[in-house]
C-alpha cells in the first residue's frame, strides 16, 4: 500500500484538488487497492469543511465529484504516509517545520517538481481569485498527478 498525502495551507481549495484528481487516476486505472491519497493544510482555519464549492464546481466540470472533511495536517502522518506533496513553497517549509528532527524529509516534496511544463514552482493559490484560477489549479494538478502516479508505480519516486 504506496500511502499519499497532498499539504496546501487550508485544505480546503489545492491540496482537496489534487486528491480527488489522483483518486480519479488511480481509480481509472484499477488500484484503488493499492493506495490511501489523503489532503490536509498547514492551517487549522477550515477544519472540518468541505472542499471550496468554486473548487467542487471546477472538479464537477471535469467529471470528478467527491466529498471532504478539511483536516491538519500534523506530524503523526509525517510518519504514516510515504509521499508528502507540497503545493507550494510555503507549505513545504512548514511541513519541514513541523518535521522537527528532520527525520521525514526524504518524503517531503514540492507537488510542482514534477509538473512536465515547469518545475520548481507553486500550485497558485486560486482561493482570493476568480473562476479562471480554479481551472488553472485542475490543470496543473491534472498533468502533475500523471508523472507522480507513474512515477510511483514504477518506483521511480
Ligand atoms: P488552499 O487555499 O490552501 O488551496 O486550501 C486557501 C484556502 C483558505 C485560505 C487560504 C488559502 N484562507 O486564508 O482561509
Amino acid at each position: 500500500m504506496k500511502k499519499v498525502m497532498f499539504v496546501c495551507l487550508g485544505n480546503i481549495c489545492r491540496s482537496p484538488m489534487a486528491e480527488a484528481v489522483m483518486k480519479d487516476i488511480i481509480k481509472k486505472d484499477n488500484k484503488e487497492g493499492d493506495f490511501l491519497i489523503e489532503s490536509s493544510g498547514t492551517g487549522a482555519w477550515h477544519i472540518g469543511e468541505e472542499a471550496d464549492h468554486r473548487m467542487k464546481k471546477t472538479a464537477m466540470s471535469h467529471g470528478i465529484t467527491f466529498t471532504h472533511s478539511a483536516q491538519q495536517l500534523k506530524e503523526e502522518h509525517l510518519m504514516a504516509f510515504d509521499y508528502i506533496f507540497a503545493m507550494d513553497q510555503d507549505n513545504k517549509k512548514n511541513i519541514h517545520y513541523l518535521d522537527k528532527n528532520s527525520n521525514y524529509s526524504k518524503k517531503i516534496h514540492l507537488f510542482r517538481d514534477f509538473d512536465p511544463l515547469g518545475k520548481r514552482m507553486d500550485v497558485p493559490d486560486p482561493y482570493f481569485g476568480g473562476d479562471q484560477g480554479f481551472e488553472d489549479v485542475f490543470a496543473i494538478v491534472k498533468r502533475t498527478c500523471e508523472v507522480i502516479y507513474k512515477k510511483i508505480l514504477s518506483e521511480e519516486l
